[in-house]
């Protein structure tokens, strides 16, 4: 329907405001305090647009309806679902993220639980609308497509204080998915913003807080195409605190630092494989061979591929960069 997007994303912007402006009232105490706690200030509350959706049934729905939109739009849009008497809102008493599509258009919202005994998920995404898809937006790309461009490097974080975190410690290019794991069309949205006259030119840094889940979306990533693979890195805090937590207790520096103390993600899921094994044992160090090698020999590229089995040889200590390379082909 014609029109519909634009009353959709206007809508979206009026809600905006409004969670903005409830952020800053008696109630939205909890929703500062929690900002707070994570090393934000009220400036950089208003800077990523955050707000509150109050605790009531209706406050938002109620507003909106003031400012002359219709209910349909409203359900449509994913700020109100269908209650027993009637449109009631879907996001209440949690921190607002407004999420932005690439030329700025606000067509989302994370929501994170601010009141321990509610119900429902910690974070709480704005569903399928006609104007959001989950799988095909990246938190912060709007804020930080210039400088991926410019500086040919995007860095992937987990939440939406992981990105606040980066940007304010000096990591200009960072982005996160909303609610889902990191897909293939996510990577098309990177590889648009690294495009050099048809060629992919840049790198792309993960950061996870280094647990399961994080690393099998580092493994996902990689099972895309070569090029994008070899251009991909992994920085993993040793510890696992994420970007918004490091830069709390360590500051912007520790952000920063983390960001350029990146592995290639090859060499960073090689080596988890292996440290699976122990090294100190030649049934071991074998066993870590037959576990990396098929993933070694999965790279296409010829030179490529020699060059990671005599990096394969030297984290196994094996000291036989052939029997190492044989291995790898054999497969
Ligand atoms: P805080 O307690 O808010 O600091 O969260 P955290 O740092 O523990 O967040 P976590 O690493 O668990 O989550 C990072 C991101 O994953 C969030 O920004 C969300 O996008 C997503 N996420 C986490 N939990 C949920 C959930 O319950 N539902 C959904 N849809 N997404 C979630
Ligand atoms: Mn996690
Ligand atoms: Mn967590
Ligand atoms: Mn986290
Ligand atoms: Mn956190």
């Amino acid at each position: 329907e014609s029109g519909q997007r634009a009353r959709l994303v206007e809508a979206h912007r009026a809600a905006a405001e409004f969670f903005a402006e409830n952020l800053r009232s008696p109630e939205g105490m909890i929703g500062r305090g929690f900002l707070s706690e994570r090393g934000f200030e009220a400036a950089d509350a208003e800077r990523f647009g955050v707000g509150f959706a109050p605790r009531e049934w209706e406050a938002l729905v109620r507003h909106l309806r003031g400012r002359g939109f219709a209910d349909a739009d409203l359900i449509t849009a994913g700020l109100a679902k269908e209650g027993r008497r009637g449109p009631m809102d879907r996001f209440r008493g949690r921190l607002m993220w407004p999420i932005r599509d690439l030329s700025g258009d606000v067509v989302g919202f994370g929501a994170r639980k601010l009141y321990e005994d509610d119900d429902g998920p910690k974070y709480l995404n704005t569903p399928e609308t006609p104007i959001f898809h989950k799988s095909n937006v990246l938190y912060g790309a709007d804020l930080a497509k210039k400088e991926i461009a410019r500086s040919r490097q995007a860095v992937v974080v987990e939440g939406y204080t992981d990105v606040m975190a980066c940007h304010l410690s000096g990591v200009p290019t960072a982005v996160a998915t909303c609610g889902t794991s990191f897909g293939d069309e996510h990577i098309k949205i990177l590889r648009r913003l690294l495009m050099d006259q048809d060629e992919f030119r840049g790198e792309v840094i993960f950061t996870f807080d280094g647990d399961a889940a994080g690393q099998k979306a580092a493994l996902r990533a990689f099972e895309g195409e070569q090029k994008f693979v070899t251009q991909t890195f992994v920085a993993v805090q040793p510890d696992g605190l994420d970007p918004c937590d490091l830069r709390v207790r360590h500051g912007d520096a520790a952000v920063r630092d983390l960001v350029a103390s990146r592995t290639p993600l090859f060499e960073f899921v090689v080596r988890s494989k292996i440290g699976e094994h122990d090294l100190n044992t030649t049934e071991g160090r074998l066993a870590a061979l037959d576990a990396a090698a098929p993933i070694v020999a999965r790279i296409k590229d010829r030179a490529l591929r020699q060059m990671y089995a005599v990096n394969l040889d030297r984290w196994l200590g094996i000291m036989d960069e052939r029997f190492v390379l044989r291995r790898v082909r054999d497969l």
